[in-house]
């Protein structure tokens, strides 16, 4: 009799170190600090201004967004000499009219005043 308590007394301290080594082995699943990224602040979009849409339809087919977004306020002019430029020397298939708008849009959004 002495002897089965001592067999339950044993399977007892068996059991509690099987309870905390089964803790152990838990794998605990990384949590993450930041909440997942939007495409919306990846890829931000210009004011919405006069001509927008005309923009968008010409100028995002071979840049994103960004691309238009980091580049520095420039004066009318520049903005007019790399319009052309997407035309001319890229083959930017843009309408003069659309020029026209598009110009006035990224100096609304990302104009300089002319230092001449
Ligand atoms: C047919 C494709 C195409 C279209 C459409 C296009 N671009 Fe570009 N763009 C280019 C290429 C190619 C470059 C040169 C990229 C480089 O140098 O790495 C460029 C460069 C630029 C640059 C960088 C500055 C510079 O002078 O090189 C700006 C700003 C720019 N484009 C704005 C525009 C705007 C605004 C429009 C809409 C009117 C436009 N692009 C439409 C192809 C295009």
């Amino acid at each position: 009799m002495y002897y089965i308590k001592r067999l339950y007394i044993l399977l007892f301290i068996l059991y509690i170190f099987s309870c905390t080594e089964d803790k152990k082995t838990i794998i605990e699943t990384p949590k993450t600090k930041e909440p997942a990224k939007e495409l919306s602040t990846l890829e931000p979009y210009l004011p919405v201004a006069v001509g927008q849409k005309t923009f968008q339809r010409h100028c995002l087919a071979c840049h994103s967004t960004k691309y238009i977004e980091m580049q520095p306020n420039f004066p009318e002019k520049t903005w007019q000499k790399i319009v052309d430029k997407m035309v001319k020397n890229f083959g930017a298939p843009i309408p003069d009219s659309s020029v026209k708008v598009i110009v006035k849009y990224l100096v609304d959004v990302k104009g300089a005043r002319d230092k001449e």
